[in-house]
């Protein structure tokens, strides 16, 4: 038999309760989709090499910044642009969508880096799905509609195409503009001042 890609944990306990202390939006969605939000993460948790939540990577180029900081920094960002979007040229989005999309978009990370040393490296995983599939993939068997699924799974900026909702839409800007602030507080070259070729 191999290993599994991940398994799901609905177990109670201190992981479950820290991934609810964590994350930001939990309060904007139903009971239902609430719970199976914390299933995911505590889920990808417990698949993964991580002890704790905090000791997530963001990324392995982006020394130092943790991925529950991104998550939270891309949940509220969004939130903030949903609003004015709203407010200035009336777009309408189903928090029952949106949220997880936000709050889930990243939740095959800790399953594809591991740490090395001082060290960052991609796992042998990342080698056999892209990011965003296996996410979409757990997030599938939960049982998430159908657009959370596809927008997760083609988020990354190297996925082949990206979705036509607008939840995609917020999902990419407010991803873009944190994953900058990551860079330039890490020290990094942020996105838009990389030259493109
Ligand atoms: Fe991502
Ligand atoms: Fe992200």
């Amino acid at each position: 038999m191999s290993e599994p890609i991940y398994t799901i944990d609905v177990a109670a306990g201190p992981r479950r309760e820290a991934v609810k202390a964590w994350l930001h939006g939990l309060d904007l969605v139903s009971p239902q989709t609430r719970e199976a939000i914390v299933t995911a993460w505590v889920s990808s948790w417990s698949s993964s090499r991580y002890r704790d939540l905090a000791d997530m990577p963001f990324t392995p180029e982006v020394h130092g910044y943790r991925l529950m900081d991104h998550v939270n920094d891309v949940t509220q960002t969004a939130l903030d642009l949903t609003r004015r979007a709203s407010e200035s040229w009336g777009l309408s989005v189903d928090f029952e969508i949106l949220v997880p999309i936000l709050i889930l978009h990243d939740v095959d990370k800790p399953l594809l880096y591991i740490r090395e040393g001082e060290g960052v490296a991609y796992s042998s995983l990342s080698r056999a799905l892209p990011h965003g599939v296996i996410g979409a993939m757990l997030l599938k068997e939960l049982g998430f509609h159908r657009t959370v699924v596809s927008t997760v799974a083609t988020h990354a900026v190297n996925a082949p195409f990206h979705g036509s909702n607008p939840e995609a839409y917020l999902l990419h800007y407010a991803d873009m503009f944190s994953a900058d602030h990551a860079h330039i507080a890490c020290g990094r070259t942020p996105f838009y001042r990389q030259k493109r070729s």
